[in-house]
Formats: structure tokens, C-alpha cells, sequence
């Protein structure tokens, strides 16, 4: 199942960003993978705000990290041959573009190049309430092949720490990889509790 892959982490300005720091360093232990990480310029803001840190110091030795606006990104065209993007946490603003499509800034226009060479996106949406238009974006971007994973942990692995809260979102965005873990324990309904 893990054989050599590139994978984009995209950050964007929704709450969240521990699940993309949790993320990062999973992958990041893995030299089976190639991975660039996207930030946009909330997502900026929004890291440095919930991490306490900038994004430079958690991206892992083994990724690239490109600004929202910096087009020499490779995988902003489909000859790049990626083989996925998690888009984490997304907000509604970026889920947004996605549902239609618009490409003005790398992460857009990667998610686009995904949709459009049928390759793997995978949306992490965090809001709440949601409104109408988040969930018909919501809605597209599944119908248009996206995997819309919303950052609603589960509780039933019994967490005993925000890291355990997170490890369960990432967990299930790695089970959507394809690439094995062991962050939480598989739903075993013969364990007692
Ligand atoms: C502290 C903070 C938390 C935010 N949380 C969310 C959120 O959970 N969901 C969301 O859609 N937007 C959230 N926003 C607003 C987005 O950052 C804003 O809409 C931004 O334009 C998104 O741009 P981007 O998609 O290019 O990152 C938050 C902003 C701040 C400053």
C-alpha cells in the first residue's frame, strides 16, 4: 500500500490548524513521501494563532512550503504528477472556490488541477453553524469527486487529550490516503467499555 507518493498538504484559515500540524508530522516520518504544503495567508494567521508558532517551524524537512500566491508551485498543473491534496482545516471561503472552480490562488488551482486529472481531494471543513451555501458548496464538491471529511471528531476511542481529539480527524484522512497507522485503534465493538 505505501509505496513512493507526493502528497499536498494545503492550510487554509479555518480553525484547525492542529490537525494540519498533526498531519504534517505524521507525514513527515514517512521517506516513502513527497510532500508540499500549501499555506494561504489566513491560514498564515490562523497557524501562528492556535500553534503558538510559525508554519516554517512545523513543516517537515522532507516538504516544501508555498504561499498562496507563489504560482511556481508545481503542482499547480496537472503535468505534475501528485498523487493527492488534503485541503486542512478548509475553510468555507476556500470550499468555496472549490465548489466553483475560480483557481485564484495555488490552493484553489490545486484542488482544480485534482478534480480535473480525477486524482484524490480531500476536504476538512471547519464551521459552525453551517448555512445553506456551506452545505450545497459542500454538496458540489462532493458530487464533483471530492472526499468531504469534516473535522467532527468521534468520541467513541475515548480521548483523554486534544492530541487524541485530533489524531482521530487525521487518522481518518490517512485511512482516505491509504496509508497505514496506528493513531487511534479501529472501531472494535467486541472491546467492553
Ligand atoms: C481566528 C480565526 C478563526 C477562523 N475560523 C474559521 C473557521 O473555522 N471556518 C471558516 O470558514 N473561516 C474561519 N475564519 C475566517 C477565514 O480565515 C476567512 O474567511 C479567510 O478569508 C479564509 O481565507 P482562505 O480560505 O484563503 O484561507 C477564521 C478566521 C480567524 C482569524
Amino acid at each position: 500500500m505505501n509505496t513512493e507518493r507526493t502528497i499536498i498538504v494545503a492550510i487554509t484559515g479555518a480553525s484547525g490548524s492542529l490537525y494540519a500540524k498533526e498531519l504534517m508530522k505524521f507525514l513527515g516520518k514517512h521517506l516513502f513521501l513527497r510532500m508540499y504544503v500549501a499555506v494561504s495567508d489566513a491560514g498564515r494567521i490562523v497557524y501562528e494563532i492556535e500553534t503558538g508558532n510559525s508554519i516554517e517551524r512545523d513543516v517537515p524537512e522532507n516538504a516544501e512550503l508555498f504561499s498562496e500566491k507563489d504560482f511556481s508551485a508545481p503542482f499547480i498543473s496537472g503535468s505534475c504528477p501528485f498523487d493527492a491534496m488534503v485541503i486542512v482545516p478548509c475553510s468555507m471561503a476556500t470550499l468555496a472556490a472549490v465548489a466553483q472552480g475560480t483557481g485564484q490562488n495555488i490552493i484553489h488551482r490545486g484542488a482544480d488541477v485534482c478534480l480535473k486529472e480525477r486524482r484524490k481531494l480531500i476536504l476538512v471543513p471547519r464551521e459552525t453553524p453551517l448555512s445553506v451555501v456551506h452545505l450545497r458548496n459542500m454538496l458540489i464538491c462532493a458530487e464533483i469527486g471530492a472526499v468531504v471529511l469534516p473535522a467532527m471528531p468521534g468520541f467513541y476511542h475515548h480521548p483523554r487529550s486534544v492530541n487524541d481529539v485530533v489524531k482521530f480527524i487525521v487518522a481518518r484522512i490517512l485511512d482516505h490516503l491509504e496509508i497505514s497507522h496506528q493513531m487511534v485503534a479501529a472501531w472494535n465493538p467486541t472491546v467492553s467499555v
